[in-house]
């Protein structure tokens, strides 16, 4: 467990002292004073199960940052204050805090909202799914088409799972299951204060195979509902209920997406062979190291593996600086057939080269639950001339 307390000054006694009862209380292995100016660095890099904000001295600020980095917390935010101030109370709520705690009678309150928090915490942390993300290097990867692959067979596999389309207004996952969703991403953000499992739960549309699907929303007003926060608390009720939740993403940079590359076990970007689509995998690599997330929870996979005039696999890699852990192969035939009927092509043709490579994926990816071993990175080889040089300056 990692308790992050968020103070303007790190050396301020208060700060001192809450982190000491919090270590005696929570039992935590790790838990760090923190500036409000190397806030956003820190939580970026790691996953911090509580947060603690202390407002005092400069409650605006804290309440800033509260709002802030509140998605990024996976787990209860504590403020801590002056009990005179109703005002600040109620802000620092509505800003996302679970609890506020009166300064003046800080160990006492903390007995009183630790053993509830402790009871939550380890709860959560037993049932903690795997959270898979799928990204795509550019459109038309085939990401769609693998997350729904993906998911059928941990489904199939490994009991039920949950399939969330982050792709407002354009994701496709339900067609591609023919399923007829009647609630969506919307209806859960809009009432994310109130969010339970019943809520998340009939939110769902359950496929034949045990793939559950959230879908997006599909018009503009409630695309504009959809928010991190939401996302945020629908992720944690998914990984609760759900050994595995696999996602669709849109991209690296929005918030409510960034939210769910930061808590995921494993993303997988999907990229072709081509020059646009590589160019556009390193580029997305350099973006999701710079916002903090750790390389070793990214995986490389190739579709449409095989088509004329691809670049060689081992000069994609070369140009990457990293091996490819998966490959799928490209197979229009079944691939069309099975989302033109909206059957995953892992139960339309099971023993298809393409469908077995899907399988290959989803043991690879879910067998890191038991081993955490991960692909080895290739070291980058310098190349001077051809396409490559583009990659190496
Ligand atoms: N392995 C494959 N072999 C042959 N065709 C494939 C394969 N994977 C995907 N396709 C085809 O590629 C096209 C794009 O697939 P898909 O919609 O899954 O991509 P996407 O990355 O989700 O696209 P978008 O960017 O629109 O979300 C579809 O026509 C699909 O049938
Ligand atoms: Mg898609």
């Amino acid at each position: 467990m990692h308790v992050a307390v968020l103070i303007q000054n790190t050396s301020h006694p208060l700060g001192l002292r809450l982190r000491e009862m919090l270590q005696a209380r929570l039992s935590c292995r790790e838990s760090e004073l923190i500036s409000f100016d190397r806030a956003e660095e820190t939580l970026a890099r790691g996953k911090a199960s509580v947060l603690v904000v202390v407002l005092s001295p400069a409650p605006e600020l804290a309440l800033n940052y509260l709002r802030k980095l509140r998605s990024r917390v996976s787990g209860p935010v504590l403020a801590v204050g002056l009990a005179s101030d109703s005002k600040l109370i109620l802000r620092a709520l509505h800003e996302g805090a679970d609890h506020y705690l009166d300064e003046s009678d800080l160990e006492a309150q903390l007995d009183s909202v630790i053993q509830r928090l402790q009871i939550n915490l380890e709860r959560t942390q037993q049932s903690n799914g795997r959270l898979i993300g799928l990204l795509g290097a550019s459109g038309g990867s085939g990401t769609s088409t693998l997350a729904v692959n993906l998911a059928g067979v941990l489904a199939r596999d490994r009991g039920r799972c949950a399939l969330i389309d982050l792709k407002p207004g354009v994701g496709d996952l339900a067609a591609l299951l023919d399923l007829k969703p009647t609630h969506n991403l919307a209806d859960l953000c809009l009432n994310s204060a109130r969010m339970d499992r019943a809520m998340f739960e009939s939110a769902l549309v359950v496929h034949a195979s045990g793939v559950h699907l959230l879908a997006p929303p599909q018009m503009y007003e409630d695309i504009r509902l959809v928010t991190a926060a939401g996302v945020n608390k629908t992720l944690h009720l998914a990984r609760d209920l759900f050994r595995h939740t696999v996602v669709d993403l849109e991209d690296c940079y929005h918030e409510e997406q960034a939210t769910v590359l930061r808590q995921a076990d494993a993303i997988l970007l999907v990229f072709r062979l081509d020059f646009t689509s590589l160019r556009s995998t390193k580029r997305i690599l350099e973006n999701l190291a710079q916002a903090g997330i750790d390389g070793e929870r990214v995986s490389l996979a190739i579709n449409r593996f095989g088509q004329a005039k691809e670049l060689p696999l081992t000069q994609a890699e070369e140009a990457l600086g990293r091996k490819i852990s998966f490959i799928v192969p490209d197979d229009p035939k079944t691939i069309n057939a099975a989302n033109n009927a909206g059957e995953p092509a892992v139960f339309r043709s099971p023993s298809s080269k393409v469908a077995l490579s899907i399988v290959q994926m989803a043991n690879g990816l879910s067998a890191r639950d038991e081993t955490e071993s991960t692909p080895t990175p290739r070291h980058p080889v310098k190349s001077a001339n051809g396409w490559l040089a583009v990659f190496h300056g």
